[in-house]
C-alpha cells in the first residue's frame, strides 16, 4: 500500500474507502457499546505540592489501581510543549522523500526511525499511525542525526520532564519501600528514553481499523502529551471496559509500563490501553519512554520481596524483553508472558 508515503500519504491522496489491509478483525475495533457508560475516568493529579504526602498516596494508589493518570501543574512550561506539538506537525507535514531519510532503510542510525503502523512485517491487519521515534543516546547525536524540525523542541521537551519523573519514580519507589535510588535502581528505572512522534491522520473508515492497538507498555513510565482530539482509551482493570483518557490542556498523561510492573512484583500495573482512528481530525501524541538500560536485568525489585511475597515473574535481559515486544503485532497484555 502506497510503500514508503505512511498513512499520510493514503490520506493526502483523498482515499473513500479504507484500503483493505487496514481493516481489523471485529473484536479489534472500536465498539463504542463497551465503553464504560459509568464515564469513569482516570485519576488527575496536581504536582504543584508533590511533596506533600496526600500526592504522594495519590500517585500509588492510582499506579495500583489504573496504571494510568494525568498530572498538572508538572512544572513543565506550556510553551515547550506547544513547541513539540508543532514540530511534530512539521515533521509529519515534510515531503515523503525528506521523512524516509529517516526510514529503516536510509537512516544512518538505528536509534532515529520514521515508520508506520507498529510491525508492518509480523500485523495481519494494519494500524492507522505514522511515527518517528528518537532514541536519546547524546545531546551531540541528537544535534547530527535527530531531524533539525524537531530535533530541538524534542530534546528540550525531554528534557524538561526530567525532574518531574525523578519525582514521579521516587514517590512510586517509597511506596515500594525503596528508600533510596542509589546508581544502579536509577539505570534500571531510568536509564534510557526514547520519543516517539506520533502521527494519526484522518481515516476515510474509523470504525474498521484503530490507530493503536491494544497492548502495553514495556516501559518503567510512559509520559505522554496529546493534543485537544482524543482517542486513547485505557482498559479499566475493575470490570474490563475501556475509558477515555480526556485531553485536558497543559496535562500530561503518565502511565506504569511493562518494567515497573515486573520490577513491583504486580503491584503497580501495566495497563492495556489503544487509540482509535479519527474521521475528522488529524492527531498528533508525543510519548516519552523511561525504560531500563538495555543491558540491565531486570527481575521483583529485593525490598519488594522482602516481607515473603513470592515472586511473580522471574528475571529477564531488558533488551531481550524489547526484543520480544517488537517481534510480534499488539497483542494485549501477552508480552509480559516472557517474564513468567
Ligand atoms: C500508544 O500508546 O502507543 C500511543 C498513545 C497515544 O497516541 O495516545
Ligand atoms: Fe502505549
Amino acid at each position: 500500500v502506497n510503500k514508503g508515503h505512511g498513512v499520510k500519504g493514503l490520506a493526502d491522496l483523498g482515499l473513500k474507502t479504507l484500503p483493505h489491509q487496514y481493516i481489523q478483525p471485529p473484536q479489534e475495533r472500536f465498539d463504542t457499546s463497551l465503553e464504560d457508560a459509568t464515564h469513569d475516568s482516570i485519576p488527575l493529579i496536581d504536582m504543584s505540592r508533590c511533596d506533600d504526602p496526600k500526592v504522594a498516596e495519590a500517585v500509588c494508589n492510582a499506579a495500583q489501581k489504573w496504571g494510568f493518570f494525568q498530572i498538572i501543574n508538572h512544572g513543565v512550561p506550556i510553551h515547550v510543549l506547544e513547541n513539540v506539538k508543532e514540530a511534530t506537525h512539521g515533521f509529519f507535514g515534510l515531503p515523503a522523500e525528506e521523512k524516509n531519510k529517516y526510514s529503516k532503510e536510509h537512516s544512518v542510525t538505528n536509534n532515529v526511525r520514521y515508520g508506520t503502523s507498529f510491525t508492518p512485517e509480523a500485523e495481519k491487519a494494519l494500524e492507522w499511525k505514522d511515527y518517528l521515534s528518537l532514541f536519546y543516546v547524546s545531546d551531540d547525536e541528537a544535534a547530527s542525526c535527530w531531524p533539525p524540525i524537531c530535533r530541538n523542541e524534542a530534546l528540550e521537551y525531554m528534557k524538561s520532564f526530567e525532574i518531574v519523573v525523578k519525582k514521579l519514580l521516587e514517590i512510586l519507589m517509597n511506596g515500594l519501600n525503596v528508600k533510596e535510588i542509589d546508581q544502579t535502581k536509577e539505570s534500571i528505572l531510568m536509564g534510557s528514553k526514547r520519543i516517539n512522534l506520533n502521527y494519526y491522520p484522518i481515516c476515510p473508515n474509523p470504525e474498521l481499523t484503530v490507530g493503536v492497538g491494544r497492548h502495553s507498555d514495556v516501559s518503567t513510565l510512559t509520559l505522554l502529551l496529546q493534543d485537544d482530539i482524543g482517542g486513547l482509551y485505557v482498559r479499566n482493570t475493575m470490570n474490563m471496559k475501556w475509558i477515555h483518557v480526556r485531553p485536558i490542556s497543559g496535562a500530561l498523561v503518565i502511565n506504569v509500563g511493562d518494567a515497573l510492573q515486573i520490577m513491583s512484583n504486580g503491584k503497580y500495573k501495566s495497563v492495556e490501553h489503544r487509540v482509535s482512528a479519527n474521521g475528522s481530525r488529524n492527531r498528533i501524541s508525543a510519548p516519552i519512554f523511561v525504560n531500563p538500560k538495555a543491558s540491565d536485568i531486570i527481575g521483583p525489585l529485593p525490598e519488594v520481596l522482602q516481607s515473603g511475597e513470592k515472586p511473580l515473574y522471574k528475571h529477564v535481559l531488558y533488551s531481550d524483553y524489547v526484543k520480544h515486544f517488537f517481534r510480534k503485532a499488539h497483542d494485549g497484555k501477552a508480552t509480559i508472558e516472557f517474564a513468567k
